[in-house]
């Protein structure tokens, strides 16, 4: 008799998220094991407890889901989770806290049906700006477009907060080419953020819900950008003139992405990567795998 599919949410927020259960078992997972307040120390029993229990094959049908709104908590649990594996006594991993894993993912994979991001050296003379772009959504998104070799610009009303992002990408994507930018006050011509934005061709907002980072006036200097994504699904629209379900819509010179013109690759990919963790017991899917994954789809 096959294992069954069981899948170990381990969250960090009291509560695990309904929303990462309900797509689990939608994408296959037949017995949920849901833990809130996970710590790294505290998830080392639990890992132990998939490790220990079954063998061989049957350890592919162990998996772990790791999420929370706390990315840098959810991270730690990771690289505990990581640690505590030794040899071929692993089961897979997905990593992917507040969605910013597969939202990220998802966006990356619409920008490269217009642009040339599978081309490294092509998209090495592309310019990308992600606003809002110190969110646990912007980063990864300002990662996955660095590790691609676009020259991206991290928008934050914090130049110090921005910096901190681009320099953590940088640890990780050392070829990665980035720069923080200042973003508060209105984006007018002449400003260091309105000549980047002049500059990119694409644009991603990443602010929080209901936030408008990019006013009309202000994307009307967006002169060179063919692709535009907006990630706010709550009114008003984080870039004006796009409607959350716009999906490869012409609009101008551009081609525009709203929230829920993303969201429905993002449901994907998150399906197909909690399938995937059933097919070997050692895979580790991060932002990167999780945007082989957006691109094979
Ligand atoms: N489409 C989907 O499937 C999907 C899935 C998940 C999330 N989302 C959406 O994606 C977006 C990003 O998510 P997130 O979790 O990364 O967002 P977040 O953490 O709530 O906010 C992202 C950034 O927005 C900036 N911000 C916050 N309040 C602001 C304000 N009043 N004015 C200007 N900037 C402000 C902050 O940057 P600074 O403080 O550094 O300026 C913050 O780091 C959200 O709109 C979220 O709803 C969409």
């Amino acid at each position: 008799m096959a294992a069954s599919r069981i899948l170990i949410q381990l969250d960090c927020d009291p509560q695990p998220s309904t929303f990462d259960s309900i797509v689990a078992v939608d994408a296959g997972a037949e017995v949920l094991l849901r833990h809130g307040n996970v710590t790294p120390d505290a998830a080392v029993s639990l890992v132990h407890g998939a490790m220990f229990t079954r063998g061989g094959a049957d350890l592919a049908a162990t998996a772990i889901f790791i999420g929370g709104s706390d990315v840098a908590a959810a991270e730690a649990v990771c690289e505990r989770v990581r640690q505590t594996f030794f040899g071929p006594v692993r089961v897979s991993v997905l990593l992917d806290p507040a969605g910013a894993n597969t939202t990220a993912s998802a966006a990356v994979v619409a920008a490269g049906r217009h642009l040339p991001l599978g081309d490294s050296s092509a998209a090495g003379s592309l310019r990308a700006v992600v606003l809002g772009g110190t969110g646990p959504v912007g980063q990864r998104v300002a990662r996955l477009l660095a590790r691609k070799g676009v020259m991206v610009t991290v928008a934050s009303r914090s130049l110090s907060r921005a910096a901190e992002v681009c320099g953590r990408i940088k640890a990780v994507v050392p070829a990665g080419r980035l720069e923080p930018l200042e973003s508060s006050g209105a984006i007018t011509s002449g400003t260091p953020l309105a000549t980047a934005i002049a500059a990119a061709d694409l644009i991603v907002a990443a602010g929080a819900a209901g936030v408008t980072l990019l006013d009309a006036a202000a994307r009307g200097l967006a002169g060179r950008a063919q692709v535009l994504i907006d990630l706010n699904a709550v009114p008003p629209a984080g870039i004006e003139g796009i409607a959350a379900n716009d999906k490869a819509r012409q609009d101008g010179a551009a081609v525009v992405y709203g929230a829920l013109g993303v969201g429905g690759t993002k449901m994907k990919i998150h399906r197909a990567a909690i399938r995937r963790l059933f097919e070997s017991n050692d895979a580790v899917l991060d932002a990167e795998e999780l945007l082989a994954i957006g691109e094979s789809l």
